[in-house]
């Protein structure tokens, strides 16, 4: 397996601790996904069979401030991608993609058949490669492409070796969260809780990050039979409210978290989680962790690893 980061948002230590985790060789070979040149040089010098492209920048309010970085990151790097992979004949790809493809979606749960509304530009580059995708596969048959679906990613692997360690302060809940639970951020602010759900506050579909990974092995496993396009959500397939998220993480890791109700977050949906029938039917993939085994396990990741990889 090759490893290819420009190392923008994470750290080469983590290559170490998945070495570890795997007892496997990783080739780690820092460069850029926009840089032809570079990819071209790790076709020649390895046997790629198939690519799974997570290189992307994934901040929805820092796309909005700075929206030429993410479509230069997002839709060129990609374009660059699928070319030297045609020029190597290289043509079974697994694409990150994510729910945010969906906008404000009224269907509950959301199958991958709804209208495709993006509303930001981090979502608004996730939908353009999957339509150069879309075309690239209906011009030429012999492509293998997987468009992956994201809801809400969280967790860390349950040996506490590697996880999340955003730049910063943390824009999304889980982290935050965790990082409150250590001290490192005083209190969590809840975006609103008068929104149309359960307890007011929003509802979200989150997958442990290793389900997650998981999914993406079954989707490679469905490349080699000769798939052509597969589009699938990946999902647990219900949600959970930011209440229901930190009472159980405070149940389950015996650590407080303390919190303040404020005002709603600009751009945020009340309540978004999968239908993810097609996964089950497509992959024979379904999420077998839960919300208790999320918030252990990014615990774990956080009290283990207060300074993240640094
Ligand atoms: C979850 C809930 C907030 C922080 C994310 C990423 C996006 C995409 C989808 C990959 C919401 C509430 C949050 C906080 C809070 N991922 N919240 N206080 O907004 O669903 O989007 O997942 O493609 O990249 O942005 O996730 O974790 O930011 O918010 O109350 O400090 O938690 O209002 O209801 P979101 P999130």
């Amino acid at each position: 397996m090759v490893i290819i980061d420009n190392f923008c948002n994470s750290k080469p230590e983590v290559i170490n601790r998945i070495q570890k985790i795997t007892g496997k060789t990783v080739a780690l070979i820092q460069g850029d996904v926009r840089d032809k040149v570079f990819l071209g040089t790790v076709f020649k010098q390895h046997a790629i069979k198939a690519v799974i492209h997570f290189a992307g920048l994934k901040a929805v309010a820092e796309s909005v401030a700075n929206p030429l970085r993410y479509y230069d990151n997002n839709v060129m790097g990609s374009l660059a991608l699928v070319e030297v992979m045609t020029e190597f004949n290289v043509k079974n790809l697994v694409f990150s993609s994510s729910a945010t493809v969906y906008g404000f979606s009224d269907t509950k749960p959301i199958p991958e058949t709804a209208p495709l509304s993006p509303f930001n530009p981090y979502g608004h580059t996730k939908r353009m490669v999957e339509q150069i995708l879309e075309d690239l596969s209906a011009s030429d048959s012999a492509w293998n492409i997987a468009l992956l679906r994201y809801f809400n990613p969280v967790g860390a692997h349950e040996s506490g070796m590697i996880g999340e360690d955003p730049n910063g302060i943390p824009n999304n809940l889980m982290p935050y969260v965790s990082q409150v639970a250590a001290g490192k951020l005083k209190e969590l602010s809840i975006f609103g809780n008068d929104y149309p759900t359960v307890d007011g506050t929003g509802v979200r579909d989150y997958i442990h990050v290793v389900d997650l990974a998981l999914g993406h092995v079954a989707a490679l496993n469905v490349l080699d039979k000769n798939c052509g396009l597969l589009t699938v959500n990946l999902g647990a397939g219900h949600g959970y409210s930011v209440l229901e998220l930190v009472h159980t993480f405070q149940e389950v890791t015996g650590r407080a978290i303390p919190y303040r109700i404020v005002e709603r977050r600009a751009g945020d949906i009340a309540m978004y989680f999968a239908d993810a029938t097609l996964a089950k039917q497509k992959l024979a993939w379904q999420t077998q962790r839960d919300l208790a085994d999320i918030c252990r396990d990014a615990w774990h990741w956080q009290s283990q690893n207060p300074q993240g990889y640094s």
